[in-house]
């Protein structure tokens, strides 16, 4: 076999007189006036080949005859390209290797897309096809790229003195707020693993261990709803620290980031990064994943709608809901049709339209403006912060559906005015998440982040008395308006963990059941504790500026949760079912 010398796309002028061999594939191919151009690219990008009858015809025969995506290696010198022929677009632009020998390793049935140019082509043939997609470069440096944030990881772990140990797949359900997958157990016939959602149990388990700082690079597995934010499986970097505070994890966690930022990105992130409380988080800007790359800050004039003479404000006040605003400045001069659309599109989030009117001259001019007396306009403005020249928007809605239509209409906004500047990034810590949820369809109590996560020590009192007015001591990681991870301190003392599950419900014996080998381990001398886990493929994508987590996997899943190279999920055979004593609905 002939032996590469250089990468496709790393030969410069610099060594133009050399003879170089190259292995990839065929990219484009032409004909012109008897001499053949091969483009061979490899994972570093492309490099053209010369075929020259004159010079070799059999050679030149040979070429003539390749074809896409062929698999080969060439041989021969490189050369400066002749004047007119250089392609500025491209790093071997300048050069070309006149062939000398040609080996052929495979040839390729005609792709079904042009590799380097898959146009709008959907993601679903792409990943049918992951061997041809992953041959762009572009492809390869995501890889790369995450390649090398996962090595810095496990640097800087090594270097903060955490160990890394594998903890089982096959193991028992770890309750994340997602479905289980089941994996059926061969030899205790009716019984069943889980696959982690994450290995929260284990890792709190080998602190009590005495391990004092653990990590892994993980895969969890989640049965939920695949989002571009969201898979099925996805990779965790997960870690655990035992005797400390919030403020040592999330310094470490701050440590880590920076490190990735500079080494990965070139960019520095300023130290230690701001904190918003949970609840300012949801008031100020409608989520607990903010975006703070710009402003249109959300305000809240329910106050001021509750005494008004516009109805749609007074009724959503009166039967509990609010209404909060946003300012949009020098927005006064938006057409009256785009704001239009912007009432059109806030329609798909359950509201039956916005309010506005324009700042100018001191005075509220059109949309509702006239059903508000002077004080109330001037009342509404100073809420918003409002100056002359600017457009304000109201929604009127319950609590829960006005910030969720209100975080997307401030970041509708910021991409529609573009104000969102490129290449900023803005990390934040969300803290201080309450200790218990109202899931609003079955009035049961839940956990926002996991059972696991300790109250703050002063709101332990409350835990009874009105469980979600406990804060809990958990924090959030955001990147512009992306949970990239989450943690807490631990609860690390049996009776108020077993508190914590009955308030949420579970009978002794269903903890029992559940958790027992962890209630156990809390009996002998558990440490304080806490730690966190940041999703790598979200990581990666804000990085790249990619908005959907599959980009960043090599082999992800569809909306469905299909792998769409393997096909799986997939049939079993009878005489596997027979074995596993399971019986289908097929
Ligand atoms: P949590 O459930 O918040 O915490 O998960 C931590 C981070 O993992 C990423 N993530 C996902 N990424 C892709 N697809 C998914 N389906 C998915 N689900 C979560 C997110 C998220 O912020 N055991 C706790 C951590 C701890 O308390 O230490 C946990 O798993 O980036
Ligand atoms: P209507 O009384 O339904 O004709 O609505 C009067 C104005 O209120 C229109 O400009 C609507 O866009 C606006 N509006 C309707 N519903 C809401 C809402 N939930 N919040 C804010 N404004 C609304």
């Amino acid at each position: 076999m002939l032996k590469r010398t250089h990468y496709c796309g790393e030969v410069r002028a610099a060594h133009v007189g050399q003879e170089v061999v190259v292995s990839g594939w065929v990219g484009s191919w032409r004909d012109h006036g008897g001499l053949v151009f091969i483009d061979v690219r490899d994972r570093t990008g492309p490099v053209q080949a010369v075929f020259n009858p004159e010079r070799n015809a059999e050679l030149h025969r040979a070429a003539a005859q390749l074809r896409s995506e062929y698999c080969l290696s060439i041989r021969g010198e490189l050369t400066m390209r002749p004047e007119g022929m250089q392609n500025p677009d491209i790093p071997t632009g300048e050069v070309e290797i006149i062939a000398s020998e040609l080996q052929l390793h495979s040839a390729s049935e005609p792709p079904p897309f042009e590799v380097e140019h898959p146009g709008d082509l959907s993601l679903d043939v792409r990943l049918r096809y992951r061997f041809l997609d992953m041959r762009r470069p572009e492809i390869f440096r995501v890889f790369a790229l995450r390649h090398r944030a996962l090595q810095l990881t496990r640097r800087y772990f090594d270097e903060n003195g955490f160990i890394e140990v594998e903890t089982p797949f096959l193991t028992k359900s770890t309750p994340e707020g997602a479905r289980d997958y089941l994996v059926p157990s061969r030899t205790v016939p009716g019984s069943f693993y889980a696959l982690p959602q994450s290995p929260q149990l284990f890792k709190q388990i080998l602190m009590i261990g005495g391990l004092d700082r653990y990590f892994q690079i993980v895969k969890c597995f989640r049965d939920e709803d695949v989002r571009a934010t969201r898979q099925p499986e996805f990779t965790q970097i997960d870690a655990e620290m035992s005797f400390v505070d919030e403020d040592d994890v999330m310094e470490c966690t701050e440590g880590l980031m920076a490190r990735l930022f500079r080494e990965v990105l070139g960019k520095e992130l300023s130290l230690p990064l701001p904190r918003i409380e949970y609840s300012d988080a949801l008031e100020r800007y409608g989520t607990d994943a903010p975006d703070l790359r710009f402003g249109l800050e959300i305000s809240d004039v329910s106050d001021v709608a509750a005494q008004c003479e516009f109805r749609v404000f007074r009724s959503a006040v009166e039967s509990g809901g609010r209404v909060r605003g946003i300012c949009v400045p020098g927005g006064a001069k938006m057409p009256r049709r785009e704001i239009d659309a912007l009432v059109e599109w806030i329609k798909q989030f359950g509201l039956a339209g916005l309010a506005w009117f324009r700042l100018e001259g001191g005075a509220a001019q059109g949309g509702v403006a006239k059903f508000f007396s002077e004080g109330e306009i001037a009342a509404m403005a100073e809420r918003l912060g409002a100056e002359d020249g600017a457009l304000l928007l109201f929604a009127a809605a319950p609590r829960r559906q006005g910030q969720v239509a209100l975080t997307h209409l401030r970041c509708h906004l910021a991409r529609e005015l573009g104000l969102i500047p490129e290449h900023r990034d803005e990390l934040c810590w969300v803290v201080g998440a309450p200790a218990f949820e109202m899931d609003p369809e079955t009035g049961q109590l839940t956990f926002p982040h996991h059972p696991f996560t300790a109250p703050v020590p002063e709101d332990v009192g409350l835990l009874e008395s009105d469980p979600t007015a406990a804060r809990s001591r958990a924090y959030d990681l955001v990147l512009n308006g992306v949970e990239l991870g989450g943690g807490s301190i631990r609860i690390a003392d049996r009776d108020l963990q077993m508190q914590i599950f009955k308030i949420l419900g579970y009978s002794e014996d269903a903890v029992e059941k559940r958790f027992g080998f962890f209630m156990n381990a809390l009996r002998y001398g558990p440490p304080p504790h806490g730690g966190i886990a940041l999703g790598v493929d979200r990581i990666v994508a804000c990085m790249l500026g990619l908005e959907d987590i599959r980009e960043t996997i090599a082999f992800p899943k569809t909306q469905r949760g299909v792998c769409m190279l393997t096909g799986a999920p997939s049939e079993v055979s009878e005489a596997q079912l027979k074995e596993l004593n399971i019986r289908t609905g097929r």
